[in-house]
């Protein structure tokens, strides 16, 4: 899809919409359907995240967390409900405008890292942004400053799978970048480092959140983490148990 359409489409599907809230989600559901029958993963939830803010999501195994995120960033549809992310009613968009509106508003981060192994830092980084039609020249440019920025510069001709896993998490959030999103999502980003490494890639999530005025939502098993970002939601069976400011 072409960027005027992108805009086109936009304003058809724009809501009224307070310019300070850069995620508004509404009576959101999503039930799977199995073969272990039927499961109910998130029951009504509504919660609006303003610019800037960083909020984690916490609860049990099983509790919904993922889903969250999963319908958040458009890799699912929900069951019912609505996503609003700047204003954009994500779920009336058709599969390629949702991936168009996915690859430029919203930055993905992963517990596993999912970087491609195959190819260089430089180049998982810039993926997104060529995706989003940037130039070579300014995706490298691009690139080289967000890694300048997180400190691996050095690392940039490097393949991940010889990084350190905090590095290779720092590439991770370094592509999750290139494309100035609206929103970050990260989905247990600590869960496979050690105590140390992951403190620095939290630091380095609250450093963009503070310093660069982010808008975070971050998954976490670890309730200190999750007490140092500015408000977590508690999930329970599907729904909010908690909501709170911290
Ligand atoms: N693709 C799927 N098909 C069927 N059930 C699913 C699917 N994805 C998730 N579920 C179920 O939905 C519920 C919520 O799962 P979800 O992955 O969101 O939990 P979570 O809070 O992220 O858990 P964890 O902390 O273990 O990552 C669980 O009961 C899970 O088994
Ligand atoms: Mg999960």
């Amino acid at each position: 899809m072409t960027k005027d359409l992108v805009v086109e489409k936009r304003s058809q599907n724009e809501i009224v919409h307070d310019d300070s809230t850069a995620l508004k989600v509404e009576n959101l559901s999503k039930i799977y359907n199995s073969t272990a029958g039927r499961v109910v993963a998130l029951d009504n939830v509504s919660f609006s995240i303003k610019k800037g803010e960083f909020v984690s999501i916490i609860g049990p195994s099983g509790s919904g967390k993922s889903t969250v995120l999963n319908m958040v960033g458009a890799l699912d549809r929900p069951s019912s409900g609505k996503i609003y992310i700047d204003g954009i009613d994500m779920f009336s968009l058709n599969d390629s405008e949702l991936a168009t509106v996915r690859n430029r508003r919203i930055g993905f981060i992963f517990q596993s890292f999912n970087l491609i192994n195959r190819t260089t830092v430089q180049k998982n980084v810039k993926l997104p942004g060529i995706i989003a039609g940037m130039s070579t020249d300014e995706a490298d440019l691009r690139a080289d400053k967000i890694l300048s920025a997180l400190g691996i510069a050095d690392k940039k001709n490097q393949k991940p799978v010889n990084l350190s896993g905090g590095q290779q998490q720092r590439v991770a959030i370094a592509r999750s970048l290139i494309n100035n999103p609206s929103i970050i999502l990260a989905d247990e980003p600590t869960g496979n480092l050690d105590t140390k490494t992951g403190e620095d890639v939290f630091d380095m999530l609250k450093m963009l959140s503070h310093k660069f005025k982010r808008t975070i939502i971050m998954v976490t098993h670890n309730p200190e983490l999750a007490e140092s970002t500015d408000r977590s939601i508690l999930l329970r069976d599907g729904r909010i148990e908690k909501d709170a400011a911290n």
